[in-house]
């Protein structure tokens, strides 16, 4: 009897898990290496696990290391999960983003930057988003928890209608899709998923003030659990429509609380007012 219903329930959850991947192209089941590979080796500084679960990158005086999705995506859903760096981590950058091929100066960039900083101190996540070769869209922020004890999972949502920046499923950052207002969206190019750990201390870290330590080298960061899923109709659940109001509420208590900069309320920078896309809704 209790044999057989624990039999059942196995089944259920066999035939759950089964209609769950379906819609996925590429999900957290198999080997990470699947669908990422290691593009930046850096002598080796960049690996994945025996058993396909982790990548890790790593950086020293001499290399940084990253990844790239195998597959590229024509808007598209992707969550990961990212070990940061522990203690000092000053002077270096680990990054996930979406970016698109060609030419540099036309390129499209959806841009995940944690930037390290000393021991007990914030990382900060730095995000933009380029069109078309154009950025000028940063909003940093601190995390409500301390990202180097644990994995948490980050997610970039690009749609039609908008891009979303998502931490452990709260949302930090919406831009609509206001092309038909003339504000330059990416919608004709499509990307890939890349990540990199490099060294950046000319600036990351207090504005360049604190250096990297050398002495603390090799730094590590880990990523696993990757999934992507790719357009398709309805594919999205909510993501795909209006974030709803709790969404909206959710979003509104990450940027109260944790939004460290907003180039739309940096008037030293935009003397004559703050791009359009600030002022719509
Ligand atoms: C980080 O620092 C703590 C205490 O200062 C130490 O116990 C730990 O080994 C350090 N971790 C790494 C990965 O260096
Ligand atoms: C992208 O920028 C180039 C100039 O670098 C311009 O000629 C082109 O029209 C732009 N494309 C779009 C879709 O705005
Ligand atoms: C590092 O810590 C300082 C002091 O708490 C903080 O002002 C800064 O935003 C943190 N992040 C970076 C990347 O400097
Ligand atoms: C892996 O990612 C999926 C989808 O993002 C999530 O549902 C699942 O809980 C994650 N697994 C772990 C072990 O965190």
């Amino acid at each position: 009897m209790a044999v057989g219903s624990k039999m059942e329930a196995c089944c259920v959850l066999a035939v759950l898990v089964g209609l769950c991947t379906v819609a996925r192209t590429a999900s957290a089941e198999g080997r990470i290496d699947d669908h990422l590979e290691v593009n930046w080796v850096g002598g080796g500084r960049g690996s994945v696990s025996p058993d396909g679960q982790v990548i890790s990158l790593s950086l020293d005086r001499d290399s940084g290391s990253g990844f790239r999705s195998k597959d590229t995506y024509m808007y598209a859903r992707t969550d990961l999960q990212i070990k940061l760096i522990p203690n000092n981590s000053a002077g270096t950058v680990t990054t996930c983003y979406f970016m698109s091929e060609g030419s540099w100066g036309n390129h499209d960039e959806i841009d995940l930057e944690f930037l390290g900083n000393l021991s007990g101190q914030p990382y900060t996540l730095h995000t933009n988003i380029y069109t078309n070769g154009t950025g000028h869209k940063e909003q940093q922020f601190h995390l409500w928890f301390d990202p180097t004890t644990d994995f948490h999972t980050y997610s970039i949502v690009w749609t039609s209608l908008h891009i979303l920046v998502l931490v452990d499923g709260t949302p930090i950052r919406e831009l609509k899709n206001h092309a038909d207002r003339g504000v330059a969206y990416p919608s004709s190019q499509p990307m890939r998923l890349y990540g990199s750990l490099w060294n950046a201390d000319d600036w990351a870290t207090q504005g360049g003030r604190v250096k990297t330590d050398w002495s603390v080298a090799p730094f590590v960061a880990q990523y696993r659990n990757f999934t992507a899923t790719a357009s398709s109709p309805g594919g999205y659940g909510y993501y795909d429509q209006e974030m709803d109001a709790a969404a909206q509420q959710n979003m509104r208590w990450a940027r109260d609380n944790y939004m460290v900069y907003n180039y739309c309320a940096d008037s030293r920078r935009f003397p004559d007012g703050s791009p359009p896309e600030c002022y719509m809704p």
